[in-house]
């Protein structure tokens, strides 16, 4: 399909887009996952087995969010946002990232798959609500069911259901164009979006710093730092308009 006949695009983002705000990715050289066992932080398993160090775990790593800032690949996501809706255009920004940092850009309606460091849970009745500062097992209560000890990041891990499943399949049935951008496509169901997209007829795109698991799943691949990659392929879109 050619760029002008283009109505909806489908986003989906990578702890990849956030690495040059500062923030750590999980599976390159020195990520979250080679300091931590992802078993004993990101899993309900290791909740019950250790509360509070899964606790601290989200205290560190929403501390590290709320300092971090949007870097030029957030910003240029946002532009591409307005001037494609500015011309009555459809896009979808969806985003495996709990940081925040497309919000701090300026994006209003991310699907958060993951979920968010800056939502709180209730493990005993559900209840979801903004969160700000520590979480903490011995002073936090749910102020929907007023227990004590359920508090936790609203944040979706290993083993657990990702969010907006149905809206995300809604998504990638009508997309013309899906773009990947710094993931390594080790996670499903994030993982499989451009196999969705292509059998639906999208054209895929994928924006990261090397190959990934998922490369050859695309029809094109461009390789470089988001900050890079993601302003120029932004122009080239809006140029299109
Ligand atoms: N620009 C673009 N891509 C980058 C950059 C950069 N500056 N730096 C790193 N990358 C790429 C890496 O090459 C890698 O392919 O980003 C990707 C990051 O991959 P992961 O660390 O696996 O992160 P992600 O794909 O988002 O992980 C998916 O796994 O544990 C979980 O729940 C967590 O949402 C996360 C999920």
């Amino acid at each position: 399909m050619s760029a002008s006949k283009l109505q909806h695009i489908v986003i989906s983002t990578g702890a990849g887009i956030s690495a040059e705000s500062g923030l750590g990715t999980f599976r390159d050289a020195g990520g979250i996952w080679s300091q931590y066992d992802l078993s004993e932080v990101a899993t309900p398993e290791g909740y019950a087995k250790n509360p509070d160090l899964v606790l601290s775990f989200y205290n560190a790593r929403r501390a590290h969010a709320v300092a971090a800032t949007p870097n030029p690949a957030h910003r240029a996501l946002i532009a591409l946002e307005r001037a494609w809706r500015g011309a009555g255009r459809q896009l979808t920004l969806i985003t495996q990232n709990v940081d925040g940092l497309h919000e701090a850009a300026g994006a209003s309606d991310v699907v958060h798959m993951h979920g968010a460091l800056a939502r709180a849970l209730c493990g005993y009745c559900g209840h979801q609500w903004d969160w700000t500062g520590e979480m903490s097992r011995e002073e936090d209560v749910c102020p929907n069911c007023t227990v004590k000890g359920g508090v936790r990041p609203d944040v979706v891990w290993f083993g657990e259901i990702p969010y907006h499943l149905e809206e995300i399949g809604d998504a990638l049935a009508t997309a013309d164009l899906y773009v990947s951008i710094g993931s390594s496509g080790a996670v499903y169901p994030a993982a499989g979006f451009a196999t969705e997209a292509r059998h639906n007829g999208a054209r895929t795109l994928e924006l990261n710093l090397e190959r990934s698991e998922i490369t050859p799943l695309f029809h094109e691949t461009r390789l470089g730092p988001a900050s890079t990659l993601v302003p120029i392929w932004v122009e080239e879109m809006i140029a299109t308009l």
